[in-house]
């Protein structure tokens, strides 16, 4: 049976506060180690008081995880630690139920070298059908302008498979074999898989890793011409039958470069904006609003129907691909003193360790992910200050359990601490003892109260998720100052970089005889008058105002 997406309004991902989470890691309901969907389900209240309405899933397919699930072995099924596909329809449906929003993982430039498609193709005659759903050749040397990824642990895009007798192309781990579309079957099968998906009722679909879809000899092999192609293919099937739904592209691109994933408005309805993530760090450390500032301008207009999704953590580590190399290098130094911090070209960290705890830069951080032109998306336990462990390999140490209380295995798991899926954070800074949801609940003016207030706050108002954004230019350039208007609403938001308190004054000529209104408190500020316009700022402070019209100008009317 076919169901229906849950919103009713067909741009609803543009007003969306997006929450990334791993099953695995939010909460245990068996008592083995391991969160898992009927966990999640008992956490929904969390979510709903949280205020996120869209719950984005890291992939919980069959896997053997050596990519944390996006090495996947069989795309139309749930991994047994994870539930069963009847505990995920039962978690769907009641995060429906609550008017929340589900976005899963559709993971279509590679598998696993587990899946039953490379086990065939590797036995496969070459030329066979079977044997073309991945990207063979008798050498290595071929698409040598495609660089490599993870540059970690990965020396080539080509491994040699013995039982092929042949090498297989991938852009990731070598147990990720690249899917070959220029197979049209390859095509038809992610498709099948789209559809299972949506026929569920799935409201989102994040599209992993699309810049590398198609190898071209001479390029580098990334935003490729038949790429757009395909992409093209998958969001005309999906709008065929699927009415509200949503794709978020991953194309870790620079903004030019990720425009044509939004094609006119009939390609990807989203796309991270992944070169802003890092220049907000470094204008918070360098106090410049100039990297900032610098990537909007060169941020191209994006059909209407499309929007940015922005981030300031996620599961992966904090990628410095899109950065120049002295800001690379800038961004080593201010962000990761200790080299196990680092991972292929990026920061394995998470927000508040990366912020030192500072509750005041990690609010501001907020604030400006909040209150940018994009859909906002949170990282579980980000909400909470939760640390990370740079002793665990990979990304382990930004995926750790979730942290509900004081208890033992910090209220995730009732299973001995050996059982694990990986060791709680339970440093005297991070740990759960000093960092969890039931302690954070109660007290008013906790992190996890803060950002209640906040996601709330933002959902009051349209125009942060549909207005435009205008910068205005003050000679302090410590202080970001910026309008968001549309909806028949005007915000201004003014944010101070520096660790000292500021000055600055605003050119606010246009909103001559407005009442700047601060949202937090609704606290009336004077109305703009026909000199700039003063404000202080207290260290890394910020300000949200609404401008409304002044009570004389009312009465004048
Ligand atoms: C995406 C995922 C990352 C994964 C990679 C390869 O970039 O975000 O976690 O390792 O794809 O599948
Ligand atoms: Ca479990």
């Amino acid at each position: 049976m076919k169901k229906s997406g849950s919103a009713r309004d067909p741009l609803w991902y543009k007003d969306a506060v997006i929450y990334e989470i791993h099953v695995k890691a939010f909460f245990d309901a068996n008592n083995d180690g391991i969160g898992d969907f009927p966990g999640l389900l008992q956490k929904l209240d969390y979510l709903e008081a949280l205020g996120v309405t869209c719950l984005w899933l890291l992939p919980f397919f069959p896997s053997p995880l050596r990519d944390d699930g996006y090495d996947i072995s069989d795309y139309l099924s749930i991994h047994p630690s994870y539930g069963t596909m009847e505990d995920f329809k039962t978690f769907l449906n009641a995060a429906h139920g609550r008017g929340m929003q589900v976005m899963v993982e559709l993971v279509v430039n590679h598998t696993s070298d587990q899946h039953p498609w490379f086990q065939a193709a590797r036995t496969a005659a070459p030329g066979s059908k079977e044997r073309d759903f991945y990207v063979w050749s008798d050498t290595d040397r071929k698409y040598e302008g495609a660089r490599i990824i993870f540059t970690d642990t990965e020396k080539s895009n080509w491994t040699w498979d013995p039982i092929a007798k042949a090498y297989y192309w991938h852009r990731f781990f070598s147990h990720q074999p690249d899917l070959n579309y220029d197979n049209p079957a390859v095509l038809e099968e992610v498709l099948k898989i789209m559809r299972y998906w949506l026929d569920m009722g799935v409201d989102g679909l994040r599209l992993d890793a699309i810049p590398y879809l198609v190898e071209r000899e001479g390029t580098n092999c990334e935003n490729l011409p038949d790429t757009h192609v395909v992409l093209k293919n998958i969001r005309a099937a999906m709008d065929e039958n699927y009415e509200g739904r949503m794709i978020l592209a991953e194309a870790n691109q620079w903004p030019s470069d990720v425009r044509p994933y939004f094609g006119d408005g009939d390609e990807c309805h989203l796309a991270f904006h992944f070169p802003l993530m890092p220049r907000m760090f470094m204008a918070l450390r360098l106090e410049d609003r100039q990297p900032i500032v610098d990537i909007m301008r060169h941020t191209p207009e994006i059909p209407e129907n499309c929007q940015w999704g922005l981030f300031l953590r996620n599961h992966d580590e904090l990628t410095l691909e899109m950065v120049n190399e002295e800001e690379r290098d800038y961004m080593y130094l201010a962000y990761s003193s200790d080299p196990r911090m680092r991972i292929n070209v990026g920061i394995r960290r998470r927000l508040a360790p990366l912020m030192e705890n500072n509750s005041r830069r990690i609010e501001l951080l907020n604030s400006l992910l909040l209150s940018f032109p994009g859909t906002p998306i949170i990282y579980y336990g980000d909400e909470i200050g939760m640390g990370d462990n740079i002793h665990l390999g990979d990304r382990n140490g930004v995926r750790t359990p979730m942290q509900w209380s004081g208890d033992r295995n910090a209220g995730f798991s009732r299973a001995a601490p050996e059982m694990l899926y990986s060791p709680v954070i339970s440093d005297p800074v991070y740990g759960y003892g000093a960092v969890n949801v039931e302690s954070q609940d109660g007290e008013a003016s906790s992190p996890l109260n803060w950002m209640r207030n906040m996601v709330a706050l933002r959902k009051l108002f349209r125009v942060f998720g549909r207005g435009v954004m205008e910068f205005l230019d003050p000679g302090n350039r410590k202080i970001l100052a910026y309008l968001r208007r549309g909806e028949g609403e005007t915000v201004l938001c003014v944010a101070n970089l520096s660790r000292f308190a500021q000055p600055v004054e605003l050119n606010l000529q246009a909103y001559q005889g407005m009442r700047p209104v601060e949202m937090l408190g609704y606290v009336e500020f004077p109305v703009i008058g026909s000199q700039p316009y003063s404000l202080s700022l207290g260290p890394y402070g910020f300000f949200w105002f609404e401008l409304q019209k002044a009570r004389e100008q009312i009465e004048a009317q």
